[in-house]
């Protein structure tokens, strides 16, 4: 089978497209062909020895994908050969067939295509555990999303509008925001041109957004921190911009609020069944035509160099799936 390889630690330049043997099932485990797999931000730090797992080399990039599985293991009872699933491993995806365990596959229904099925698990289920599990997020209540086109901060406008939220997208440009309209933010920020802060502040009348939802970091954290509202919930969800924030812990008192570490791949380690009972209420939305996954572009596995320079360059909106 074909793979892309991360035989050292370097950018998408660096990665390599060999020949390996073809997988075996183990005891408990299933053989997938690879029908998509999804590319995340952080598998532009996985490569690059910048993110918190550093996988044994040679490893491939993409957590995520959708298929058929092939072969199963001794002691497999919940899926079969032949069955569509996703499955989600942390890394490895980036290949024709992924062996894995089978308590890390879904089943997936006949309207869900590959494409769209591939990339539903890292940034929905993310997001489903911010809003939800973290933040507490009410009907009602404003939620103010930072990268809002990209994966997770996509995800945020979907699940926040699902959950009854009144949704503000923040992005660095006119086209980026049209897009988060398109999928149901109700007002738009392009924080490349207006000061966050006041414009927080001048779109929530005065009151600031109950929750905001913060994958970028970087100086926006401060600025929307200084416009959350009384109680408010300042989701950390990550650093795309590549700066860790130092926060003024007075802002915390000041504001009465809850700055909120989220930490899915923790959660589902440590709460495999809330993890299951999300995965499932986000199978059957997409099914329902609920959460777009939006796909921005599919690119061949040889050309997964391109692919994730687009995300490392900021240019994707959605996710960036790779067809072996
Ligand atoms: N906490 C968790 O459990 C968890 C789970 C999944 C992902 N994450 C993290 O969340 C972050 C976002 O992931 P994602 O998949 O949503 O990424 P993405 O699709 O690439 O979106 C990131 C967004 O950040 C903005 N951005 C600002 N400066 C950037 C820069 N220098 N390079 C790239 N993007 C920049 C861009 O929007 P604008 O151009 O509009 O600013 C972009 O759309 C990553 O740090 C990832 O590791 C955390």
């Amino acid at each position: 089978m074909k793979a892309i390889l991360c035989t050292h630690f370097g950018g998408p330049a660096d990665l390599e497209y060999q020949d390996l043997p073809d997988p075996q099932p183990g005891p408990a485990e299933v053989v997938v062909a690879v029908k998509a797999a999804a590319l995340n931000f952080f598998d532009t730090l996985i490569i690059a020895g910048k993110y918190q797992l550093k996988p044994p080399f040679p490893f491939s990039p993409a957590s995520e994908f959708a298929g058929v599985v092939e072969s199963i293991g001794t002691g497999v009872t919940a899926v079969a050969p032949g069955d569509r699933v996703l499955g989600y491993g942390g890394f490895g995806a980036a290949r024709e067939k992924v062996a894995i365990s089978a308590q890390r596959v879904v089943k997936i229904p006949d309207v869900l295509d590959f494409d769209r099925a591939a990339g539903l698990t890292v940034i929905y289920g993310t997001t489903l555990h911010a809003l939800k599990d973290r933040a507490r997020l009410k009907s009602g209540e404003t939620l103010a999303v930072l990268g809002a086109s990209g994966g997770t901060g996509l995800a945020a406008i979907e699940i926040g509008k699902l959950m009854g939220a009144h949704v503000i997208a923040c992005a660095s440009s006119e086209e980026k925001l049209a897009f988060c309209k398109e999928r149901g933010a109700d007002e738009g920020i392009n924080y490349a041109k207006e000061d966050l802060k006041e414009a927080l502040r001048r779109v929530t009348g005065g009151k600031g957004a109950d929750v905001i939802y913060d994958p970028v970091g970087g100086t926006y954290t401060e600025a929307a921190l200084r416009s959350i509202a009384w109680a408010g919930r300042f989701l950390v969800i990550g650093f795309a911009a590549g700066e860790i924030p130092k926060i003024p812990l007075n802002l915390a008192l000041l504001k009465g609020c809850d700055i909120v570490g989220v930490f899915w791949g923790a959660f589902i380690e440590r709460d495999p069944k809330g993890h299951q009972a999300n995965m499932a209420d986000l199978v059957r939305w997409a099914a329902e035509g609920k959460l777009s996954a939006h796909v921005h572009a599919v690119y061949p596995l040889a050309k997964t160099r391109e692919a994730l320079e687009a995300i490392a360059e900021r240019k994707v909106m959605g996710k960036v799936i790779l067809r072996p």
